[in-house]
């Protein structure tokens, strides 16, 4: 890890390593699944979901969308709560000591399962519960996690998916009761047809799946910076991590800790450890000695009205010195505005310029910046 860059995080009275974590998937499905994350260098540990019962999981229930996402049916646990109780908490918890990490179990769903199940997990040793909303109507949100509040003393943290509705409203109603949120779930439900068969890849009812990876990497930026917006309390970001830069945007946006899932499921769980080193080789490199200086700045900004979006007053800029004239950004602008002849350097015309932005972001070469007319 780098040296120079302080990456541990002290929330809910707990000291990570790291501020990458495993989210709840069949990535931490099992002890012997949570100690190969403590290995694979997460900050700290997670337990997958159990609820009452142990989860009927359709099969099959996990397939790839395009490089780097999912769709999955996976429910909770298939694992019963006992099995969790008698055998795989207590190689989670051996785990968590061994490295020194904090250990969150995730429990759902009805106000019934998580009075039972909190006090368990309490008493078992476990840090910090993550309740998840995922299956809940509305207005059973608060009732919910009143009753956990009411049965456990140790940190509890609210996982809000994005079709509950407003996420920055219901971080209101629940702030009173919860020490700390996590967004977003995955997304859905959505369909996928294999065209060849007329047939979805998911076992479920009407074949529908929930989608996670970089596909909802901005929305779930969004639902945390709109979460962090109503809260002093931690917020999780979880949706899409995949890299060290991901990092430093939810933290941007304003998280405190992120979780992956994902990324971790399809290449393996040194990915917490790569993502981690990544996210403190970016602090170094941008003079930054630990993660609190980066933690809200966006949000910041915002509140103070400072600039944080392109506006007609800007137009492009090519920095002539790093064009390769590659001509990508003639390709996509829509205004016929920017022109890159072979081997000559981009040239924009301003007044046709509508200031979209999409050229700079395209630029394999970041030679392209939005400036003032
Ligand atoms: C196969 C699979 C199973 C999941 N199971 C759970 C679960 O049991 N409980 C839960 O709260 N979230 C579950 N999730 C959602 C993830 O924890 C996470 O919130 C979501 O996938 C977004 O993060 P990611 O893009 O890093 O995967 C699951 C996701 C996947 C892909």
């Amino acid at each position: 890890m780098n040296a120079t860059v302080d990456l541990s995080v002290e929330i809910f009275n707990h000291t990570f390593r790291n501020p990458v974590i495993p989210a709840a998937g069949p990535n931490v499905g099992s002890g012997a699944m949570i100690r190969k994350t403590a290995e694979g260098g997460a900050g700290g540990l997670l337990a997958k979901t159990i609820s009452g019962v142990a989860a009927p999981v359709p099969h099959p229930n996990m397939a790839r969308y395009g490089k780097d996402s999912l769709l999955n049916t996976e429910l909770w646990s298939e694992l019963p709560p006992e099995r969790w109780f008698e055998r795989e908490y207590g190689i989670a918890l051996a785990t968590a000591r061994e490295y020194g990490l904090p250990l969150i179990a995730s429990i759902g769903y009805t106000a019934e399962d998580l009075a039972a199940l909190g006090p368990r997990l309490e008493q078992a040793g476990i840090d910090i519960i993550e309740f998840s909303i995922h299956y809940l109507d509305s207005e059973r949100l608060l009732e919910t996690a009143r009753a956990l509040r009411n049965a456990v003393s140790i940190p509890i943290v609210a996982k809000l998916s994005s079709h509950a509705g407003d996420l920055g409203e219901i971080a209101r109603i629940l702030d009173p009761y919860v020490d700390g949120f996590a967004c977003i779930n995955s997304f859905g439900p959505t369909l996928m047809i294999d065209i060849e068969h007329a047939s979805s890849p998911m076992g479920s009812e009407h074949g529908y799946g929930w989608l996670s990876g970089s596909v909802i990497k901005p929305l779930a930026v969004r639902s945390v910076f709109e979460v962090a917006r109503v809260t002093d309390k931690p917020v999780i970001g979880v949706g899409g991590v995949s890299s060290g830069e991901d990092v430093i945007e939810f933290f941007m946006a304003g998280a405190s800790l992120v979780e992956v899932c994902t990324a971790a499921i399809l290449k393996g769980p040194h990915i917490y450890g790569k993502i981690a080193e990544e996210a403190g080789q970016w602090l170094a490199a941008h003079g930054y000695h630990s993660l609190d200086e980066v933690k809200g700045l966006y949000l910041k900004k915002f509140r103070e009205g400072q600039p944080v979006v392109t506006t007609l007053e800007l137009t492009a800029f090519v920095k002539e010195e790093m064009c390769k004239a590659c001509g990508q950004c003639e390709k996509v602008c829509q205004f016929d505005a920017i022109h890159a002849p072979l081997k000559q350097i981009a040239r924009v015309e301003v007044n046709k310029c509508a200031a979209c932005g999409l050229c700079v972001s395209v630029c394999p070469f970041d030679a392209l910046e939005m400036r003032p007319r």
